[in-house]
């Protein structure tokens, strides 16, 4: 294969073909072509798009470029959850023992923190001890004992997609349907769960701002999916303001903590509970049942029984005592009265990152016990002097004024109530 040619093919809006998206793929693993030349191919697919069935042969060959573990050959009924991230969103670490409780396997890929949003890896690796499995045999291994594996990309996952996350990380071609889709799916196919819950995000706070991005990204990962023969379900969900009111590391651990208690932000529980249901759904329950199975796990302490489990199996230590906390605590008031008619999700996440909860460049450092708790929720009547937010301050020294005002402008406070915007916005896959 030309490169230069399939390059000049894509720039002038021409479908590649099977085999050239082959060797653009295994160009990726192999360094048949080089950085440059992967990169302004990245480039075209960015500003020319891709077919369903480009989409589709880029999404199996990235998935085939690496090792293949096929779970649900061994455990027909286990079950992937993925959120396209978001901002206080800890639902992966409720959704895992609640399934479990309920008898149904769950195997996740946890990732990283991509920009503004905290990764569920980073907020597993706050735990003392705990370790996401990276082999097969373990993810087997950790599904017997526990009925939950929490895994890590490792290295043999979808190789391709490691080296064309990381060039489209520096090239500004993170924003494109056919690559988010391909990057997301690979994984997810190499992994194998024959059934798929998908939470794609819309707001502020997510990488879709809008309704419509969201559901365009939702409907390409949903065909991907069932043509590769994967029973899915997605939501799309509400990202204007944050899921739950603690971002952090240690502070999402502890939220997830008080659901799987009984307690807990109303929102984060609400959406956990939905996610569980379609996933109890694809095993057969009505979702009736399914809703009542799911409280009763929680109520009767059997999902909090399983996380503790499942961390201890992951090698970590599930008091809660132990994990990290701030060093220091600033709490941030408004300075008028009203009503909270938005929570920026995304200016928050910064903040977050700034206070060390995420990463600016990768390499850097999590300072797992920084974060924030925010006070209100959209809607909310607030006074002059009432708390916002306290900002959770670890082994980072930032400008604290700075940092309170960029804080209190993530509010937006009016004389009026805002109009109520639901949480789920529409659902897709199967007969929704
Ligand atoms: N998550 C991924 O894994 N890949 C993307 O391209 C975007 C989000």
């Amino acid at each position: 294969v030309n490169f230069v040619e399939l390059i000049a093919r894509k720039r002038d809006g021409l479908a590649l073909e099977p085999g050239e998206i082959a060797a653009f793929v295994e160009a990726a693993v192999n360094g048949d072509a080089g950085d440059e030349q992967l990169a302004a191919l990245l480039m075209a697919i960015c500003l020319r798009g891709a077919s369903p069935r480009e989409t589709q042969l880029l999404t199996e060959a990235m998935r085939d470029s690496g090792e293949r573990w096929r779970l649900a050959e061994v455990v027909p009924a286990v079950v992937d959850k993925h959120s396209t991230g978001g901002v206080g969103d800890t639902v992966s670490i409720i959704f895992a023992p609640l399934m479990a409780s309920c008898g149904v396997p769950v195997a996740m890929m946890a990732g990283a923190g991509l920009g503004h949003t905290q990764g569920t890896l980073d907020k597993l690796d706050a735990i003392p001890g705990f370790t996401p499995v990276r082999e097969r045999a373990d993810a087997l291994a950790r599904l017997e004992e526990c009925g939950a594996c929490l895994a890590a990309q490792g290295e043999h996952i979808a190789p391709a997609d490691r080296k064309l996350y990381a060039l489209r990380d520096i090239t500004a071609t993170v924003p494109s349907l056919p690559l988010i889709v391909s990057s997301i799916m690979s994984k997810k196919l190499a992994v194998g769960a024959g059934r798929l819950i998908l939470d794609v995000k819309a707001g502020s706070g997510a990488f879709c701002k809008t309704g419509a991005e969201a559901r365009a990204l939702a409907v390409e990962l949903v065909r991907v999916a069932e043509s590769a023969g994967v029973a899915v379900r997605a939501l799309i969900t509400d990202m204007a303001e944050p899921l739950g009111a603690h971002l952090g590391c240690a502070n999402e651990v502890r939220a997830a903590l008080d659901v799987l208690d009984g307690g807990g932000s109303g929102r984060l529980r609400e959406l956990t509970i939905a996610l569980a249901a379609e996933a109890l759904s694809l095993a057969g329950r009505s979702v009736a049942q399914a809703r009542e199975e799911l409280t009763a796990a929680i109520a009767s302490g059997q999902a909090r029984a399983r996380f503790d489990a499942i961390v201890r199996a992951h090698g970590g230590d599930p008091d809660p005592d132990l994990l990290p906390r701030a060093r220091k605590t600033m709490t941030v008031t408004g300075g008028r009265a009203g009503f909270v008619q938005r929570i920026d999700g995304e200016a928050l996440g910064w903040v977050a990152v700034g206070l060390g909860a995420g990463r600016r460049r990768s390499g850097d450092q999590v300072d797992h016990g920084a974060g924030i708790t925010v006070h209100v929720q959209v809607g909310d009547r607030v006074e002059v002097g009432s708390p916002l937010a306290t900002l959770e301050l670890g082994t980072a020294t930032p400008d604290e004024r700075m940092v309170a005002d960029r804080t209190v402008a993530a509010f937006g406070i009016a004389d009026r109530p805002p109009t109520d915007r639901p949480l789920i916005l529409s659902r897709l896959g199967g007969s929704g």
